[in-house]
């Protein structure tokens, strides 16, 4: 593209579109509506339960009937799906997370309830054992080891679960190698050949899930990190194989996490690959934006707003985030 404009300053002035309100509008290069978002729910145990998450204020863990609400909520918002997460105790927390396998689990149980209640609601389900490990982490663990190939194969059996339950997406958020390939022959072997899978497929080794953790209960109980499993944030050109692979072993979209400050891999992704690409606004993200404006240090909704067209024109097609229902309310009104 020639970038050397054809007229110049006086007759060229780049500040006579941006006057009005109604140019500005009509010059937009992108634009955010309702149908950009999966909202991410934190879910735990229990009956009208709507538990504040202390370092994401404004998120709430919900009990299966309340999800049913948000899912209800979404809906009338124009949100195409939910991405649920659920909250374990420590004490109901195992060395090899069997609770993942659990066809009655929460997270197979809120599905159900959603589907039955809201069938028109995507759902989008995690995939990795770090919600029911007793150290944390997202696989099997023998000699302070994450195993691969071991983990792979039960997470294949926790995505078929999940995709019996009612979950339309399944994403493994694992960073396991070949993940894909085993969950998409799985869901396959069991009928569920329509059910997508959404890799998390450049995910790095962040601060930023610090709040999360605290959400679902691993905070206090991860042992060590996930360097030997998720990206060195200071990697793109590996973000880019991996998403190749991904995208060969069978994945339908792919994931970029965290998201604000990866968007230089969204953008390369998109362009290297054309494939439906999507950022997750992590947790801490959201807390950096809401712990802002509690303080009055900047403009909330704005700063929200703001955040959530960066990743429209940095070239995702959507966005995980915890702001989705704000920002819908926000766009709808
Ligand atoms: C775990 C998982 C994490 C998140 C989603 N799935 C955290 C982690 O890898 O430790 C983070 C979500 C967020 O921070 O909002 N498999």
């Amino acid at each position: 593209m020639n970038k050397d404009p054809l007229a110049r300053f006086p007759a060229l002035r780049m500040r006579r579109p941006r006057m009005a309100g109604w140019s500005r509008r009509l010059f937009a290069e992108t634009a955010l509506s309702p149908s950009d978002f999966l909202w991410a729910i934190i879910l735990k145990e229990g009956e009208k339960l709507r538990e504040p998450v202390a370092a994401m204020p404004g998120v709430f863990r919900l009990s299966p009937d309340e999800a049913v609400g948000a899912a209800r909520q979404a809906r009338d918002l124009g949100i195409p799906a939910l991405a649920l997460f659920p909250y374990t105790d420590a004490k109901a927390r195992t060395p090899r997370g069997e609770e993942a396998l659990n066809p009655d689990n929460l997270m197979c149980r809120t599905a159900r309830a959603i589907k039955d209640a809201v069938p028109e609601i995507g759902l989008m389900a995690d995939v990795a054992l770090d919600p029911y490990t007793d150290h944390g982490h997202d696989g099997l663990m023998k000699d302070g080891e994450i195993l691969n190939d071991a983990t792979v194969d039960i997470l294949a059996r926790q995505a078929v679960v999940e995709a019996q339950a009612g979950f339309d997406i399944i994403a493994p958020s694992d960073m396991m190698d070949g993940r894909v390939a085993a969950i998409r022959t799985a869901l396959d072997a069991d009928g569920f050949e329509n059910v997508q899978i959404m890799a998390y497929a450049a995910k790095y080794a962040s601060a930023f899930y610090g709040p999360y953790r605290e959400a679902i209960g691993s905070a206090g109980v991860l042992q060590g990190d996930k360097r030997t499993y998720q990206m060195d944030p200071a990697n793109a050109e590996e973000a880019l194989r991996e998403v190749a692979l991904d995208l060969a072993e069978g994945a339908d979209a792919v994931m970029v996490k965290p998201g604000l400050p990866y968007l230089d891999i969204v953008r390369r992704i998109k362009d290297a690959f054309g494939a439906p690409t999507f950022a997750f606004q992590v947790s801490g993200e959201y807390a950096m934006i809401k712990a802002s404006a509690q303080n009055g240090w900047l403009d909330g909704e704005r700063a929200m707003l703001e955040s959530l067209i960066a990743f429209k024109r940095a070239g995702a097609n959507g966005i995980i985030t915890y702001f989705a229902a704000d920002a819908a309310r926000y766009l709808t009104s």
